[in-house]
């Protein structure tokens, strides 16, 4: 009964896995960015998946985009403004990494 009911869990895993290719990740919890951001849906912000879709091909979007997020702005998405997410300039390991997993949702 046991092994039934674990490979009962594991098939449900694998289709929440495929349903959502990919979860948010800690860090991006932990940088908040997940108050307006979800991987498939607009919350304030555009769905992360969109994002990578609009900039697929566009060699000079990570540099961008890490500007983008560190300073704030609007314009590409309608005119909600992002706040800036790293004024100071102390993060930018961290939102270079997190442009970098946006980037890569849309394959
Ligand atoms: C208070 C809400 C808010 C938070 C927090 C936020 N964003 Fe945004 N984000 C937005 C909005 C609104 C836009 C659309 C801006 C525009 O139209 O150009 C956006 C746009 C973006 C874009 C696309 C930018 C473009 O020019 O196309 C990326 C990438 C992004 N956010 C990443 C992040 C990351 C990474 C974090 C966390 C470090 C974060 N956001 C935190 C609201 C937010």
């Amino acid at each position: 009964m046991k092994s039934i009911i674990t490979g009962m869990a594991v098939a449900g895993l694998m289709v929440a896995g495929n349903a959502i290719a990919a979860d948010m990740p800690p860090l991006a919890k932990k940088m908040n960015c997940t108050a307006c951001h979800a991987i498939d849906k607009k919350i304030v912000g555009p769905a992360w998946m969109d994002v990578s879709k609009k900039y697929k091909g566009d060699a000079g979007a990570a540099e961008r985009l890490q500007v983008k997020v560190s300073k704030g702005g609007s314009g590409n998405w309608g005119t909600m403004p992002m706040p800036a997410n790293d004024a100071a300039g102390t993060k930018q390991a961290e939102i270079k990494e997190l442009v970098a997993f946006v980037l890569g949702l849309a394959k």
